[in-house]
């Protein structure tokens, strides 16, 4: 079966099928409120990537862009791709799902940073994902794991 990622849109029904995923907070409660308070309109972009099993929504990724000024990340810094939320309902996972929203964001053909939860380093390894270098300014708690395309070497001081 081949799988089909789509971008999501803001509006009620997405909300609703974001209700089944864990990491539902802060950020799903905010598009909630912009929407009832017509701040951002029905069907407006939003950073979700999402794939559906039949109509329902069964796994999930955000994925955002942050450009080179603000890298901490890479060196010499670049524009790269922030992924988090990445989440697959439980009855779906082990199918291909997260593995097919990851390649996904490699299709973007540049650097992926993503912070890990725990106990899932064993597909962030399957999915070539490396620890960042030590050397590199890192925020307090925060383990990030990184992603380099093909050719794209980290550079060291
Ligand atoms: N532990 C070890 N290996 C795992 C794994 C896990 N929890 N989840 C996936 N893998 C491996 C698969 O075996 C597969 O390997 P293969 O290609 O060699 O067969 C590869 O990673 C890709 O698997 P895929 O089917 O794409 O994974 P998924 O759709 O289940 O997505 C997560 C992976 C972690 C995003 C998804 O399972 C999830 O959202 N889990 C939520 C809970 C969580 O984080 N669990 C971590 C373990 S408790």
């Amino acid at each position: 079966m081949r799988l089909k990622v789509e971008k999501l849109k803001v509006n009620f029904k997405t909300l609703e099928e974001f209700k089944k995923f864990k990491e539902y907070g802060i950020q799903e409660l905010s598009m909630l409120e912009d929407l009832e308070a017509n701040m951002v309109d029905n069907d407006s972009e939003s950073p979700f990537y999402g794939i559906y099993f039949g109509d329902k929504l069964v796994a999930r990724m955000s994925l955002y862009q942050i450009e080179a000024k603000f890298d901490r990340y890479f060196y010499p810094p670049q524009s790269y791709l922030e992924l988090w939320k990445l989440e697959v309902l439980p009855e779906y996972q082990g199918k291909g799902y997260g593995r097919t929203l990851v390649d996904f964001a490699k299709s973007f053909g540049i650097p992926i940073k993503t912070n890990p939860r725990v106990k899932s380093s064993t597909f962030w390894e399957k999915m070539e994902f490396t620890p960042v270098d030590y050397e590199m300014e890192r925020d307090r708690g925060e383990n990030p794991l990184v992603w380099y395309p093909k050719g794209v070497e980290a550079q060291h001081h």
